[in-house]
């Protein structure tokens, strides 16, 4: 497959790095046909732009993938599979449901692409489930040692798609970094994001753990290109049938307390503060890239740190960005989702109620 005029189902494309992945595609491949499937949880969240991004998409499905009907598969080439409960603290919230739009429903559409004759897959997976890896970077053959709902959902997801690999349906599960940088459907409550804000806020960076923990990170454009890649891979050489590949790159291997002490002396007027006293975050993992290194030599991370921070910078501050109290505002996933609870709209299995329009 050349890439050229596939047919690429992309679910989860709604959240924060779906939409900056479809434009990637669009770009890279013009003439493929494009099509975004996701529950629109962060639909109406819009940051910074002036259109929608879906305009890049040929259709735009609204449906909850534990609901997915295996008819969207027809013709289709390639799954891009990112939605989910995407974080630690929603998951421990929503454990049952975290596993079942994490991992169950993975494996469904999945098994559903397999026999539609979908020839590639492609899972967004997470680094998170090395846990406390700290020691040394963690090859993908080490011991996976899952911390929260959310780093256990990936491993059984993981697990179940590596049994259902097979030549002809070739499984890639890109294990990201943590993201950062901006996109149309920004979030903060990632790392980089969050002391970003904090500074352009006006309040010191204040780091929530001792400072200690490591964390690879990656930029939500290269995360975008490790996708494409994916979707090449084969016509490329690469033609295992099931690929875990870290996606990132060992220079950004961080430890915490580094990166507040980068955004501090990037941003003007940037303070941090550290609770020495803190607890030890027990999340704390470097990351080997050397496979990522080898098998994609050309779709290696291109945005360093000090880019990565001065978009953020300049982004948040073209949206007027000033919000001191932002850990409690909707661009934190889990109070977007909160206040949809509290209104009624989403049930406790995050399913969408129907609603009167109060317009
Ligand atoms: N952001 C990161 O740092 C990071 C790191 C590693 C892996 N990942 C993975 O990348 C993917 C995308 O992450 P993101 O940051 O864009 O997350 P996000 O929360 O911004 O977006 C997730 C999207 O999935 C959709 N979704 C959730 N449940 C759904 C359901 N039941 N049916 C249909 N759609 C549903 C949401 O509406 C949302 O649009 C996720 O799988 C995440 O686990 C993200």
């Amino acid at each position: 497959m050349d890439g050229l005029a596939m047919k690429i189902l992309i679910t989860g494309n709604l959240g924060y790095v779906g939409p900056v992945v479809t434009e990637h595609l669009r770009c890279r491949f013009p003439d493929a046909e494009l099509i975004g499937y996701d529950t629109g949880y962060f639909s109406a969240g819009l940051t910074g732009v002036d259109h929608l991004p879906e305009v890049a998409l040929d259709a735009q499905i609204f449906g909850d993938v534990r609901d997915f009907d295996p008819r969207h598969l027809h013709g289709v080439d390639a799954v891009v599979q990112l939605a989910a409960i995407s974080n630690d603290p929603i998951s421990n919230l929503y454990e049952e449901v975290t596993a079942d739009i994490n991992a169950r429903a993975v494996i469904d559409i999945a098994d559903h692409a397999r026999r539609a004759g979908v020839k590639d897959l492609i899972f967004a997976s997470s680094c998170s489930m090395y846990g406390l890896a700290d020691s040394g970077p963690r090859t993908e053959d080490a011991a996976l040692n899952p911390l929260t709902p959310y780093a256990r959902s990936k491993v059984a997801a993981e697990a179940a798609l590596a049994h259902l690999a097979q030549r002809g349906f070739r499984v890639t599960a890109l294990r990201f970094s943590t993201a950062c940088g901006m996109s149309p459907r920004l979030r903060l409550d990632l790392v980089l994001n969050d002391f970003v804000a904090c500074a352009v806020s006006g309040q010191p960076i204040t780091v929530l753990s001792d400072g200690t923990p490591w964390r690879p990170l990656i930029h939500v454009r290269d995360m975008a290109r490790a996708i494409e890649w994916a979707l090449l891979r084969a016509s490329n050489g690469v033609t295992q049938a099931h690929l875990p590949i870290n996606v990132g790159c060992d220079e950004w291997n961080y430890q915490v307390r580094d990166l507040a002490e980068r955004v501090a002396a990037s941003v003007d007027g940037g303070t941090m503060s550290i609770n020495p006293d803190a607890q030890p975050d027990r999340r704390s993992y470097r990351v080997d890239f050397a496979r990522y290194r080898e098998l994609a030599p050309d779709h290696q991370p291109q945005i360093d740190l000090s880019a990565a921070i001065a978009e953020l910078d300049a982004g948040l501050r073209a949206m007027g960005f000033a919000d001191e109290d932002f850990r409690h505002s909707t661009l934190m996933r889990i109070h977007h989702l909160g206040r949809l609870r509290e209104s009624g709209r989403l049930d406790d299995q995050l399913r969408w109620t129907p609603q009167e329009s109060s317009a």
